[in-house]
């Protein structure tokens, strides 16, 4: 388990080996921008590393193709919560991330 720490929010996540951020956020009771539903396609997860860049798991293809299919380039600093795993602790900027009741 290790800590992501999503800024401007301040949420503090626990997330599992081999979980995605974003499906501990979910797990957390949190929503994550996301039009596909995790499946690495839209893009709109996409968050910046601040912190902890030693600590992110490896870019699968899917990541990698839909890094440079909607931002033009792939920025190691710029990662897909949907796919993103992490093994130490890691600081990320998404805004949009918000707790499941609000609007
Ligand atoms: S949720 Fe759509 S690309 Fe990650």
């Amino acid at each position: 388990m290790s800590l992501v720490t999503v800024l401007p929010l301040g949420l503090e996540l626990e997330v599992d080996d081999g979980q995605s951020v974003m499906a501990a956020a979910h797990a957390a009771g949190y929503v994550w921008p996301t039009e596909c539903e995790a499946n690495a396609s839209c893009g709109l997860c996409v968050s910046i590393i601040r912190e902890g860049m030693e600590n992110c798991g490896a870019m699968p293809d899917d990541e990698r193709e839909t890094l440079q299919r909607t931002m033009g380039a792939v920025d190691p600093s710029r990662r897909l919560a949907c796919r993103l795993t992490v093994t130490g602790p890691v600081t990320l900027t998404k805004r949009g991330v918000h707790a499941a009741e609000e609007v």
